[in-house]
């Protein structure tokens, strides 16, 4: 009966469309990676790539609830092809080091549905240019140290992206990654 009454609340109020999520701007990460190195499909029959996160940085948006500003010292990914689509499923672990000398762990799931662009970025073509914002999404987690307590919001809330391809003047490959906070019960 209360379900069905906030059912129906929540349906005039048009909340429940909306869903009762919202984003708070968090934090940019950019990584610089090689390119990706083929393992080939396995037997469970999914292709595999790996690819190695060089450089990069963790920066947080103006006034976002944890203020962060860190360097990437190496990330890497296990890359999963789904057989037939080519939707990429990544899944990345790294370090980071703040300005003041922290150094955390740093991980994120994402989803990349590669499109032409994308393909043209990843295979250096000749006409290759940075993408636009949605071949990918993503979700980032942290662990922080207990001696940084000021990066503990990093540790205790969910953080979702979207993701884009640069390519860098000179050749290389930056995945940016615009992340937001999870808000709920607004
Ligand atoms: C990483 O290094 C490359 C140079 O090889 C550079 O172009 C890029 O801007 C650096 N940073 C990131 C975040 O990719
Ligand atoms: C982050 O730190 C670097 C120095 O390591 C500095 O050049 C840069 O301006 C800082 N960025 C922000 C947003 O504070």
């Amino acid at each position: 009966m209360l379900a069905y009454f906030l059912f129906a609340i929540t349906a005039v109020t048009g909340v429940l469309a909306a869903g009762p999520v919202e984003l708070e701007p968090a934090f940019t990460l950019r990584v610089g990676i090689e390119n990706p190195i083929p393992i080939g499909p396995v037997i469970q029959g999914y292709g595999m790539s790996y690819t190695v996160g060089r450089n990069g940085t963790i920066v947080s948006a103006p006034g976002a609830a944890v203020s962060v500003n860190a360097t990437i010292i190496a990330a890497n990914d296990i890359i999963h092809a789904d057989p037939g689509s080519g939707r990429l499923r990544l899944n990345v672990h790294g370090v980071a080091r703040t300005t003041s000398g922290t150094i955390f762990q740093f991980g994120y799931t994402g989803i990349a549905t590669p499109n032409e662009e994308f393909n043209k970025v990843l295979s250096h073509a000749p006409d290759a240019k940075s993408n636009e914002f949605g071949a990918i999404v993503s979700h980032h987690t942290f662990e922080i140290p207990v001696a940084a307590p000021e990066l503990a919001g990093l540790n205790n809330n969910l953080f979702v992206s979207a993701g884009r391809l640069l390519y860098n003047p000179d050749r290389s490959i930056t995945v940016e990654y615009v992340a937001s906070k999870v808000l709920t019960g607004k």
